[in-house]
């Protein structure tokens, strides 16, 4: 049965990730194809002109799923009635730059639109932040739309990072990236995020699901060589492959990006099946990370929003590498709130 449309806004639709999300949401990638959409294209006046071009070339697919395509330069008028929030508008950094560095410049944006979205969003909204630093702008977009939208809406993208470790896995183990299970992205979307592989698992060619670890030391020769690849390049590799890709295309990660941001909201909205993902999500007190704090997690949803998964065993290495990027949310949150643009 075809429902009515849901309406989904788009921050910074005019620009990259924009513009490699808008087309693979009408074609129906992200909400199934008996979901029909409504797109609200929220842009700056600059970016108005590639906006509109990018709705001129959306009516020129003739989608059938798409019902309907407008721009505004006014969060107020763009979130009226949204049921799906992809705040994507943000500066994105340059070579040499750390995401926090785009605290400054970025966070100023978060707390109107939330604003908006408090006023006049549909009372089932939920929110995606992707514009960096993602975490801490999720943070003040859920402060600025309380009390009228629980902060749980709202969440940030950290399953870019997640598909990098598996696709660092896959490619590690020689299997295909279905073959990779439970992974872990704990922490800020940043250089300090924990990926992590202690409860992660391989489908082997046997039909059996092993652990990963014991998969890489048979692969690399043994526990030793396995424990020193995960933590000299899979760790290092998977936090800083955003800076990587800014390096090698000299601009950061688009289609990418898009293509998380639509598996991101797929799985909240459709349901992530007998595995978990990962997402940065409001914590309640979960594995020690402050109440409040837009941390990445283990998640699972039924379709209903994102749930932490509870009850993993951390070691002592573990739990000190999560603590090291949650201090950093700590820090990014304090900055934010010292300078005025988080609300309470
Ligand atoms: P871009 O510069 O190509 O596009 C950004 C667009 O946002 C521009 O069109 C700009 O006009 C618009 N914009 C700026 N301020 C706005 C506002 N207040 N309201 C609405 N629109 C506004 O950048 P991009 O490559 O599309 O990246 C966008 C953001 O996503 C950057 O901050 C980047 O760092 C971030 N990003 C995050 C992830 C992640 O995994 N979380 C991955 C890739 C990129
Ligand atoms: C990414 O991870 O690719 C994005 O957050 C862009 C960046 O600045 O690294």
């Amino acid at each position: 049965m075809v429902s009515a449309p849901t309406t989904v806004t788009i921050t910074g639709a005019g620009g990259q990730i924009g513009y490699a999300l808008l087309f693979r949401i009408a074609a129906g990638d992200m909400l199934g194809p008996d979901r029909p959409v409504r797109l609200r294209l929220l842009e700056i006046p600059q970016g108005m002109r590639a906006a509109e071009g990018a709705a001129l070339e959306l009516q020129d697919c003739a989608f059938p799923l798409l019902h309907g395509v407008e721009l505004s330069d006014d969060p107020r008028v763009a979130f009226d009635g949204c049921r799906i929030g992809m705040l994507v508008g943000a500066r994105p950094r340059g070579p040499g730059m750390e995401r926090a560095d785009l605290l400054a410049a970025n966070a100023g944006i978060f707390g109107p639109q939330g604003a908006a979205i408090g006023a006049g969003a549909d009372p089932g909204v939920r929110v995606v932040a992707v514009g960096n630093p993602a975490n801490t702008n999720a943070l003040i977009a859920a402060a600025s739309a309380a009390p009228d939208v629980p902060a749980d809406r709202f969440s940030a993208l950290t399953r870019l990072d997640h598909n990098r470790a598996v696709g660092q896995l896959a490619a590690a183990l020689g299997v295909g990236a279905d073959a990779i299970a439970g992974v872990t992205i704990w922490g800020n979307h940043s250089a300090t995020q924990f990926p992590d592989v202690a409860h992660a698992t391989v489908h082997g060619e046997d039909g059996e699901w092993m652990p990963v670890a014991s998969a890489l030391a048979e692969r690399l020769g043994g526990t030793a060589a396995a424990a020193a690849w995960l933590d000299d390049e899979f760790i290092p590799r998977v936090a800083r492959r955003g800076a990587e890709i800014i390096e090698v295309r000299g601009s950061s990660s688009v289609a990418s990006a898009a293509n998380a941001t639509i598996e991101h909201v797929r799985s909240e909205e459709l349901g992530t099946g007998s595995t978990w993902t990962s997402a940065a999500v409001v914590s309640h007190g979960e594995y020690g990370v402050p109440e409040g704090l837009v941390s990445s997690f283990p998640v699972t949803s039924d379709g209903s929003g994102y749930r932490i998964v509870e009850g993993l065993e951390l070691d002592e290495r573990s739990r000190a590498r999560v603590s090291a990027s949650v201090a950093e949310l700590v820090a990014e949150r304090d900055a934010v709130r010292a300078a005025g643009l988080l609300q309470a």
